[in-house]
């Protein structure tokens, strides 16, 4: 049964319209304790999602349709190593990159818990042998800089996880992802390659990007350093051995995880080996144990209960019945800068999609855009828009109590601008009693968010923020009846720019439409002038 043909879902529009002229103040007004009754809290962290259009009743509708829709099923196959990527025919079990030793998955017959072991065990060896100075570079150097070369899940995790923890980083880590070479030209600068170990990471080991990439690295240590320098300044980490030895890296120098990890769902796995030298196989530990406390949280609490759970009906109210396209994520933290980027290819990537899991188009949208940036900045950019705009807009304010500096005032001033701008989106500002204002000057409220607080960030509660967002994602996929683990609509533009490439030389026919051949004619004029001038 699609989503949209269950009891429940017919029942959420009939609410939905008698909601058409809620008003965020009246609720509040009517229940003096609205806030704390609609507040959960798991492990410290915080979701008050009172600040949103709907009542208790939309909550109780939308667990009914989550009921409906049988995500506890969902959640039983997830949690079990099903095959729930089926266009793919394989098992999304991130949740296994943080079991305990003791926890038995079994995945085409046997036990995957040891060898997630085996892989982290590994990884912490090496980990504190660069970190100690006891991994050597090619002319006796220890390692000063690490690189890591890789691009969409390969990438975003690592870079948002280390830019959130650098703070207690021991070791410099960049992160290359574009193939446009100004990328890499820009990280090798600064770089002495005595001193830098690089890191490809890419689960298939085939993306053009970060071959490039990688080659180019190799090349620029090899003239540096001779040819014999890649074993002691590349490693790599994917599930593709064959892939990596050919490139010239060794077995040994290789970390690896499995098909059923997905790229956009691999910060746990031996991806985040840049995370874990640069922050210590320790503390590494820890940002798995916050993503388990999470997963256990996901599978064991009542959804009233259930922060992902809740994030994602959240989510379909707004998308499914208020039709809002965009959703913005706004953290008031530096270091969770990229955060943003990293959801967006999390939930878009994992939702964007009009194809349901058996095969047929979807009758109802999917993922909204995912978009935002740090606070306050964003209050000077595109909060414009969100207070006084057209759009509907849904916000997650995410905040952290106690700051990791000790700069004096700064965190005050932080947390009263997340305050405020969840206060303003609400409540808007009365009309003053002396007459309206100018129209400009009018704040009408009623615009939604819901915020979370992370107690500290720490890696554990890293750990926790990501498996939630995780988590929410495979609920909304799982309740819209898609498969959130595949990403098709990513290979024509791979295929189109491999044939692209081919055809920049003179002799290169024009098979384009006429937009496309003039654009690429374009080009080939200046590449062939650039060429003339060098
Ligand atoms: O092109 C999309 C994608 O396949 C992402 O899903 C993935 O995270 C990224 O490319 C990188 O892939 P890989 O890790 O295999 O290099």
């Amino acid at each position: 049964m699609s989503p949209e043909s269950t009891s429940a879902w017919r029942r959420l529009r009939t609410h939905r319209e008698h909601l058409s002229d809620v008003s965020i103040a009246e609720l509040f007004a009517a229940d003096p304790d609205r806030g704390p009754a609609m507040t959960v809290e798991h492990d410290g962290i915080v979701l008050d999602y009172s600040k949103n259009l709907l009542t208790a009743r939309t909550v109780e509708l939308l667990a009914e349709f989550a009921a409906e829709r049988d995500l506890d099923s969902g959640l039983t196959a997830l949690f079990a190593g099903d095959r729930i990527n089926t266009s793919e025919n394989r098992p999304a079990l991130h949740t296994a990159l943080r079991a305990p030793a003791d926890d038995e998955i079994i995945v085409d017959g046997s036990d995957v818990v040891p060898a997630v072991h085996d892989v982290l065990a590994r990884m912490g060896e090496f980990a504190t042998r660069v970190r100690d100075g006891a991994w050597r570079g090619a002319t006796g150097d220890a390692i000063r800089t690490v690189v890591n070369i890789g691009i969409g899940g390969s990438d975003l995790g690592p870079a948002m996880a280390y830019q959130a923890l650098r703070h207690a980083a021991e070791l410099d880590v960049r992160f290359v992802a574009n193939v446009d070479g100004h990328d890499l030209a820009g990280v090798l600068r600064s770089l002495d390659p005595a001193t830098t170990l690089f890191i490809v990471s890419s689960k298939t080991f085939t993306t053009t990007e970060t071959l490039l990439n990688a080659h180019s690295a190799r090349t620029w240590l090899q003239s540096a350093l001779g040819d014999d320098a890649v074993s002691r300044h590349f490693v790599a980490v994917s599930t593709n051995t064959r892939a990596v030895t050919e490139f010239g890296i060794t077995a040994d120098n290789m970390f690896e995880f499995w098909d059923w990890v997905g790229g956009r769902y691999s910060i746990h796995s031996a991806i985040g080996l840049s995370l874990m030298l640069a922050i210590g196989p320790g503390r590494f530990r820890e940002f798995l144990a916050g993503a388990h406390s999470m997963d256990r949280h996901f599978r064991t609490a009542p959804v009233l209960q259930n922060i992902p759970i809740l994030l994602a009906l959240l989510g379909i109210w707004y998308r499914n019945f208020w039709g809002a396209q965009t959703h913005a994520v706004l953290p008031y933290d530096q270091r969770l800068s990229r955060l943003p980027a990293y959801l967006q290819q999390l939930e878009m990537e994992s939702n964007g999609k009009s194809v349901t899991r058996d095969g047929h188009g979807c009758a109802i949208p999917t993922a909204p855009v995912i978009w935002g940036e740090p606070g306050t900045n964003g209050q000077h950019a595109f909060f414009q828009l969100l207070h006084q705009g057209s759009v509907l807009v849904p916000c997650d304010f995410i905040g952290v109590l106690r700051p990791g500096h000790d700069l004096a005032g700064h965190h005050d001033v932080l947390m009263a601008n997340l305050f405020a701008q969840t206060e303003a989106l609400a409540f808007g500002r009365p009309q003053p009693d002396n007459g309206p204002a100018p129209a400009h000057r009018r704040f009408p409220g009623n615009r939604p968010s819901s915020t979370i607080l992370l107690p500290s960030l720490t890696p554990y509660t890293l750990g926790q923020l990501i498996a939630l967002y995780e988590h929410k994602v495979f609920t909304q996929g799982w309740l819209w009846g898609i498969n959130s683990f595949d990403q098709w609509g990513v290979e024509l533009g791979k295929v189109l720019a491999a044939r692209i490439t081919t055809e920049f030389g003179p002799d290169a026919g024009h098979a384009h439409d006429s937009s496309t051949n003039a654009l690429i004619a374009r080009y080939r004029k200046a590449r062939s002038e650039t060429a003339g001038q060098a």
